[in-house]
């Protein structure tokens, strides 16, 4: 069975040009409901945690610098099969792969500013909810 919840960041690119509120607008008429939210600053320590995963790619210091930049938004978003129909709305990795109207296409910058992350298994939704909020935070 798939889950429908999916943990999702606004990048700190997307935050300071100003486009939390487009960015959620999007979210919520793609039927995206919010379950929790917070804007925060991450520390090096935190986002080296969040990115475990990536810590023998070449581009794993880079990515951790990038998301300490500014201010993150973090949120739980609930549809069915969240994780691939969210995966599907934001794009490709690369927002110049991605497609016309997706998040990416439209906030991204390249490919480590782009814009948006997406959970990427129902598994790793629960472990990445878990990272940014305890149980009363959600709603
Ligand atoms: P995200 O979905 O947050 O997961 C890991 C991030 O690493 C990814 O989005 C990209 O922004 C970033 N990244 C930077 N370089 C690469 C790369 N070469 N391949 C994949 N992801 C990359």
């Amino acid at each position: 069975m798939t889950g429908n919840k999916t943990l999702a960041m606004i990048k700190p690119e997307a935050v300071a040009e100003g486009n939390i509120g487009a960015i959620l607008d999007m979210m919520s008429k793609g039927g995206f409901k919010i379950k929790a939210l917070k804007l925060l600053q991450l520390s090096e320590e935190r986002a080296k945690a969040f990115y475990a995963v990536h810590a023998e790619r070449p581009f794993y210091h880079d990515l951790v610098n990038y998301m300490i930049s500014g201010p993150i938004i973090a949120t739980v978003l609930e549809k069915d099969n969240a994780v691939q129909a969210f995966r599907d709305f934001i794009g490709a990795t690369n927002p110049a792969e991605a497609a016309e109207g997706t998040i990416r296409a439209i906030y991204g910058r390249s490919l480590e500013s782009n814009a948006v992350h997406g959970s990427d298994s129902d598994e790793n939704a629960v472990i990445e909810t878990e990272f940014h909020f305890s149980a009363d935070e959600i709603v």
